[in-house]
């Protein structure tokens, strides 16, 4: 394979505002001041990937505008490969956080150039998925180009899904992950009517019931479960002091995508990227916090 990984997602600028705490309606607060980072899903799983040593390449759709800029040129710095990622039509997505003193974010994205992420779009990159061993994607992008991303997987790609911000998903979505990603609000989403339980443990086999080979629930500071039709696994937490957890979950992704594409089982794929995301949430911003191989070696 030319690529570790493929992903195709969305890219964001991010405009961060530090919070003693969020307004309410007909509230205003005053806060820190604004940062700008790169982020959105997509570019945030491409970054971390690369910084771990994948070989990355990212399908994804910015404006042309100083914040497409932003994003391209963070994504070139991480060593991604930009081949597969179109200009125009609509301006930069933009996601709006706020950060709170315990580090928990609270985010609006408006999709912008992200929404223009066509089926077509995806047809066109056919020879990206050929290419790669692992194809990775979200939800900030149309449901009918994840729809696309599915029925253009070549016979040898791994697909991950991380149902995020989170929707029903259609049978033939869910068929094809192996894993679904969820944290506990994705689970509830994803489950609707079928989520009968409260117990995490339930939710991976009502997960698994529904047509994914695999599911990870991460469960925060309760670490992760993984299951397979070997069964149902705990993950243990790592502990860290948490400063910013934005896009923490997508460089836990992206560590998942990447060590299972070299063949590392489930678990102890898992168990190094909870690794991944801990570091992560150490620092500021979400791009600009991932680890290096090195920085989660030490860890
Ligand atoms: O998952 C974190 C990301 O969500 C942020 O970078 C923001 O852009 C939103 O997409
Ligand atoms: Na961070």
């Amino acid at each position: 394979y030319d690529y570790d990984l493929l992903v195709v997602g969305s890219a964001n600028a991010d405009l961060v505002i530090g919070v003693e705490r969020r307004p309410g309606a007909g509230e205003t607060v005053l806060g820190s001041d604004l940062a700008v980072h790169p982020g959105g899903k997509g570019a945030n799983q491409a970054v971390a990937a690369a910084r771990l040593g994948a070989r990355t390449v990212l399908l994804a759709r910015v404006g042309d505008d100083a914040y497409g800029r932003l994003l391209l040129d963070s994504q070139q710095a991480a060593g991604v490969d930009t081949v597969g990622v179109l200009v125009g039509g609509a301006p930069t997505g933009v996601a709006l956080i706020t950060v709170d003193p315990s580090g928990d974010n609270s985010i609006v994205v408006s999709p912008g150039a992200n929404g223009r992420l066509t089926p077509q779009d995806v047809r066109t990159a056919a020879s990206l998925f050929l290419a790669s061993r692992v194809v990775s994607t979200q939800l900030e992008i149309p449901l009918e180009s994840v729809v696309e991303v599915v029925r253009n997987l070549a016979p040898d790609n791994r697909f991950v899904l991380n149902p995020s911000p989170p929707r029903p998903l259609p049978p033939e979505v869910l068929a094809a992950c192996d894993p679904l990603i969820v944290n506990e609000h994705e689970a509830k989403v994803v489950l609707g009517d079928a989520c009968v339980s409260d117990r995490p443990e339930d939710w991976a086999r009502l997960l698994l019931a529904k047509g994914p080979r695999s599911v990870v629930v991460t469960l925060g500071a309760e670490g992760a479960l993984v299951a397979s039709s070997a069964g149902v696994t705990r993950v243990p937490p790592v502990k860290v002091d948490a400063v910013d957890t934005t896009g923490a979950g997508d460089a836990f992704t992206a560590a998942l995508a990447f060590r299972l594409g070299s063949g590392a089982s489930l678990a102890d794929a898992a168990t190094y990227a909870a690794r991944v995301g801990a570091a992560a949430v150490t620092k500021e911003g979400a791009q600009v916090s991932f680890p290096t191989a090195e920085e989660v070696d030490a860890l």
